[in-house]
């Protein structure tokens, strides 16, 4: 199958890596990066170009079309492309606002009755700042917009809140802005692979998002990813599915806007069962670094039967064992960051057994040697018969990766041993 995958980062790789696994697999990335490079070809189109994509698909003619990042999915390439006849694995603009416009996401959350923290939308400072002035503490501040990130403050006081506010409104993305209760629990990551009426569900993963151990410091776009989260029990997967994944679905399509890739709810799971924190319109990074190395059947057949609508009777083979992830960013991220250091190591961390280092911010020297280029710059991942075992193997692969300013925390999967979860820990 000729695959176009859009995007370069450490989730694109993954998915290239294991679509490559099928040696009649074609990938050609846009605008790919030096691993994805090593794994097909790569043409220099941005991922949110697109004109240019329309025409590189009408170039290269692919059977199937795969969309990594949240941008060009919510800017709407998933219908340019569909119109001219491709496959594709990524919802419309339309289905794509569940993760581009909070509002959006929150009212349909409520419309279908489904679990989340309650809320309340302003369009206007002051009437938030009033309603501030009332509220008890915590409180969570979301801008509406895509915001990379940036766009969602917990603040513990009135101080903190008002001025998250002011920061948020000044942003384009904080036009309108959520306030929301603070929920506690542990947090999960839920994928379905979804033709808009059939849903595959994936294995939960755990990502790590503060940038230092024990959760401190600012959040980050994930420093790391353990899957299968041991949380999520069959009953806690049946609840989600029956309360949460299969409303979503359906409510979509109802309401005209189908949704077909991957659908992720961010979940709060405590106690009193999962609540939704979000919903993406994508695979998460670093989750799909530690879901693809656990995946057994062939991927580029189900994103295809999920893409044409042909899910319904499928299954997807799953490995019993775990993988975990751990993210190497470079010095000063998710603030300013370098770029330009050598980076050693990588081929002896590749070549330890069940390891695999995903590359996100990594770039060639003009020596062709590997260099940061990136906030994130790689993810070591590697399999294990339970997460002791995933850990210490991708943790001993971390003691051949250097460069200068390297950071990774040395805490990723602690906190199921902490919550003392660990059902198939044998180790
Ligand atoms: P979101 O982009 O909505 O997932 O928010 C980013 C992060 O903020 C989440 O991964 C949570 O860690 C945190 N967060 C968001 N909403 C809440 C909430 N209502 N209560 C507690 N933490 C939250
Ligand atoms: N790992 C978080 C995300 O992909 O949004």
């Amino acid at each position: 199958m000729k695959i176009l995958l859009i995007g370069s980062g450490g989730r694109e790789h993954a998915l290239a890596w294991k679509l490559a696994k099928n040696p009649e697999n074609r990938i050609v990335s846009a605008p790919g990066s030096p691993a994805l490079a090593a794994l097909g070809e790569t043409r220099p189109v941005q991922a949110d170009d697109l004109e240019a994509l329309k025409a590189l698909a009408a170039e290269i003619r692919p059977d199937l079309v795969l969309i990594g990042p949240e941008l060009p999915l919510v800017l709407g390439l998933a219908d340019i492309l569909r119109a001219e006849g491709f496959p594709v694995f990524g919802p419309s603009k339309s289905a794509a606002r569940i993760e581009g416009s909070k509002v959006f996401a929150k009212d349909f959350m409520i419309r279908h009755n489904l679990p989340t923290a309650s809320y309340a939308v302003f369009y206007d400072v002051e009437e938030a700042q009033d309603f501030l002035r009332h509220s008890s503490f915590p409180v969570v501040l979301k801008a509406d917009g895509l915001a990379a990130g940036k766009g969602v403050v917990i603040c513990g006081k009135l101080s903190a809140a008002l001025n998250a506010l002011s920061s948020l409104a000044s942003t384009g993305a904080g036009k309108s802005v959520i306030i929301e209760s603070f929920l506690t629990g542990e947090e999960i990551s839920f994928f379905g692979i979804t033709d808009g009426k059939t849903i595959l569900p994936l294995p939960s993963a755990q990502d790590h998002k503060a940038v230092y151990d024990d959760d401190r410091g600012p959040n980050t776009g994930g420093m790391g990813a353990y899957a299968p989260a041991p949380m999520m029990t069959p009953a806690l997967r049946d609840h989600v599915m029956r309360d949460i994944m299969i409303p979503a679905v359906n409510g979509l399509a109802v309401e005209g806007s189908p949704f077909c890739g991957l659908l992720y709810a961010g979940l709060m799971v405590s106690l009193s069962g999962a609540k939704l924190l979000e919903f993406n319109a994508r695979f998460g990074d670093p989750e799909t670094q530690a879901l693809m190395p656990l995946i057994e059947s062939d991927l580029a057949e189900i994103l295809m039967a999920a893409a044409t609508g042909d899910l319904a009777g499928r299954t997807i083979r799953i490995s019993p064992g775990t993988a975990a992830c751990v993210v190497f960013s470079a010095e000063g991220y998710p603030g300013p960051y370098r770029r330009g250091d050598p980076i050693t190591g990588l081929d002896a961390a590749n070549a330890r057994p069940d390891t695999v280092v995903f590359e996100a911010g990594v770039g060639r020297s003009p020596e062709s040697l590997p260099v940061t280029n990136g906030g994130r710059v790689l993810g070591v991942t590697a399999t294990g018969r339970n997460l002791k075992e995933a850990l210490s193997k991708a943790y001993l692969a971390c003691g051949d990766i250097s460069f200068k300013g390297s950071h990774y925390r040395r805490d990723i999967g602690a906190k199921a041993y902490r919550l003392n979860l660990m059902c198939d820990d044998d180790g």
